[in-house]
């Protein structure tokens, strides 16, 4: 049967500026007419026809609810627009990160690379038919479409008359393993679907050594645990943890893959990942049941990743300095050296501190993980990470959830490789963290978030902090008048970033308070809500004293904590006298 390809008629929808990582929205904002279809044809315009026509598209995500649909109308959309052939993994589960492999690593059958991929994800906001949808679009190197398509994308959806679909063709049956093939007016069209994890796992294991964290996994001494929160990493952590590496079938939890994420909020996080911090004896009251030395959890997409020892917490921030730290020994990947390091302007300067012992080449670029993946294509980076419980490598172009509790693990296993016999003593998450502290410094951290707050509101709040800047001195006597015992702010500024491999400048990410003893304040609006607007407040305190570095964070930080809410005027502003969620 050779399919038919007709041109829907349509009309431009507000809205659908794509924003940090691809349009979110909710589903049902996704389920109008022609939603979906505007979205994906002003993309395929925005990439142009030349290079739609013969591509090699992925399609999927992380599985949430109406990316069934999605999948399907993409398929159909593809189809009329001439692409060669699209890949699916079984019952549309990709995770962002396997996305990105499978871009740089897949060959097909006949040697096809892939071209590009649309990802159905609205990463760790909540998934299910009240909730959230998203898409994004990632590139030939895979990582997400630069700023320059987004944009091209967005100015499409502003004009956009029409789109070709092939109705006609039949839905593709995505929960078995197989090409589907079609004949269309401009030749053959593919669909297929691959099982989702084949290649990430083939990907892990030229990166980490497996057999050590086999070692390191296998009872009764190292215990582990890993908490999917229901989202895509349980496609992956049963092969990887299980299969592969012979950890306990019961050290996984939430790792079934639902269309609403169980009900839950699936981000990484000591608020929403319950269970997980619960079980690590990190929780409100003790089980009862001794916490394994190791847990970590991932959010919807699982490109994030939480990283706790037993009652303990490792911030993000020290993961990505604590990892760059470790890596050359621990991890062969890195076993020639790492080409540089690169953290985002609200995480913390723990990694700078790495850095500049290592003598390794540092960046510090906005939010977003797009500004990593230029610097890792012109080989100046090997590792970075973000406050936002985002870490990796050079090894894909997208954050990897999975691949930082391997290299934690790695670490682990690096570091004990003489104790898993016997009797002697493991060194634990929190033996590592404290030993990095005594070497580097410790930066207290903490981010405040109001969500969802009145969108004009948040926009007078941050025209307060600009203006405020305009003169430190005032800045200073303010402070003074709030807190005496902090130390002077030195400068202030919103942050701004000149690419150094492309040239391109984005302005406005973020407004700084620097401090002259080394601690921050920066607030920002984020990129990635889908309501109203969310602040979002980063504290920071440098602390070089070894004998210093062992306080409880929010009682180390409370005097910041008390200077920044006064200074932004907060819950005037606001009307919020908490924030939604401390991390
Ligand atoms: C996504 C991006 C990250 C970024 C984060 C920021 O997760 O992939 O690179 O750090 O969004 O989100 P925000 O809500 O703070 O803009
Ligand atoms: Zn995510």
């Amino acid at each position: 049967m050779v399919f038919k390809v007709s041109l829907v008629s349509t009309s431009p929808i507000d809205g659908q500026k794509p924003g940090t990582s691809g349009l979110r929205k909710k589903v049902k904002v996704f389920k109008q007419p022609n939603y979906l279809e505007n979205f994906v044809q002003a993309t395929f315009n925005a990439l142009t026809p030349e290079k739609v026509k013969g591509a090699t598209l992925v399609v999927s995500g992380d599985g949430r609810y109406y990316s069934k649909d999605a999948v399907q109308i993409i398929i159909k959309m593809a189809a009329a627009n001439g692409v060669r052939r699209v890949w699916v993994g079984k019952n549309t589960l990709l995770s962002t990160p396997a996305v990105s492999a499978v871009i740089r690593e897949r060959a097909g059958a006949d040697g096809s690379k892939a071209t590009g991929a649309f990802i159905l994800t609205a990463s760790h906001n909540p998934g299910g038919p009240t909730e959230d949808f998203g898409i994004k679009y990632n590139m030939e190197n895979g990582g997400p479409a630069p700023e320059s398509i987004t944009d091209k994308i967005y100015e499409n959806t502003k004009t956009i008359k029409e789109y070709p679909i092939a109705e006609d063709l039949p839905n593709v049956d995505i929960s078995s393993l197989g090409v589907t093939s079609f004949e269309g007016p401009e030749g053959k069209f593919d669909v297929e679907v691959f099982d989702s994890a084949d290649d990430y796992v083939k990907l892990m294991k030229s990166i980490f050594d497996f057999e050590s964290i086999r070692k390191l996994l296998s009872p009764p001494k190292f215990t582990f645990c890993y908490d999917a929160l229901h989202g895509v990493a349980g496609a992956y952590a049963h092969r990887i943890f299980v299969e592969e590496l012979g950890a306990q079938e019961n050290s996984l939890l939430n790792c079934t893959p639902k269309e609403d994420f169980g009900g839950g909020h699936p981000d990484p996080n000591l608020t929403y990942a319950k269970e997980l911090v619960a079980r690590m004896g990190l929780g409100k009251s003790e089980t009862g049941v001794e916490p394994p030395e190791f847990g970590a959890a991932a959010d919807g997409d699982a490109d994030r990743n939480m990283i706790l020892g037993k009652r303990f917490f490792v911030t993000p921030s020290d993961s990505v300095a604590i990892i760059a730290a470790n890596a050359i020994g621990a991890i062969p990947y890195f076993s020639s050296g790492l080409k540089g390091v690169a953290r985002s302007m609200p995480t913390s300067a723990a990694l700078d501190v790495v850095a500049k012992s290592l003598k390794l080449k540092f960046f510090e670029v906005p939010t977003g993980w797009k500004f990593f993946g230029n610097l890792m294509d012109a080989g100046m980076c090997s590792v970075c990470g973000e406050e936002s419980f985002g870490t990796g490598s050079d090894h894909i172009r997208e954050k990897d959830g999975i691949w930082a509790v391997l290299a934690w693990l790695s670490i682990l296993a690096h570091k004990n490789k003489e104790n898993l016999d016997g009797n002697s003593k493991l060194v634990t998450v929190e033996d590592i963290v404290r030993q990095h502290w005594a070497t580097y410094g410790r930066h207290y951290y903490t981010r405040y978030d109001y969500e969802n707050v009145d969108a004009a509101k948040a926009k007078e709040l941050m025209e307060h902090l600009v203006k405020l800047q305009s003169s430190i001195p005032e800045v200073n006597k303010i402070v003074k008048g709030i807190c005496s015992d902090v130390a002077n702010v030195s400068s202030a500024d919103e942050f701004e970033y000149k690419d150094p491999v492309d040239g391109s400048i984005s302005k406005h990410q973020g407004i700084r308070y620097l401090f002259e003893d080394g601690s921050r304040l920066v607030f920002r609006l984020s990129g990635t809500g889908s309501e109203g607007a969310t602040i979002r407040l980063y504290i920071e305190q440098y602390e070089k004293d070894p004998s210093k570095t062992g306080r409880e964070s929010q009682e180390a930080l409370s005097p910041l904590v008390d200077l920044a809410l006064k200074l932004s005027k907060m819950q005037e502003f606001t009307g919020r006298s908490a924030p939604t969620v401390i991390t």
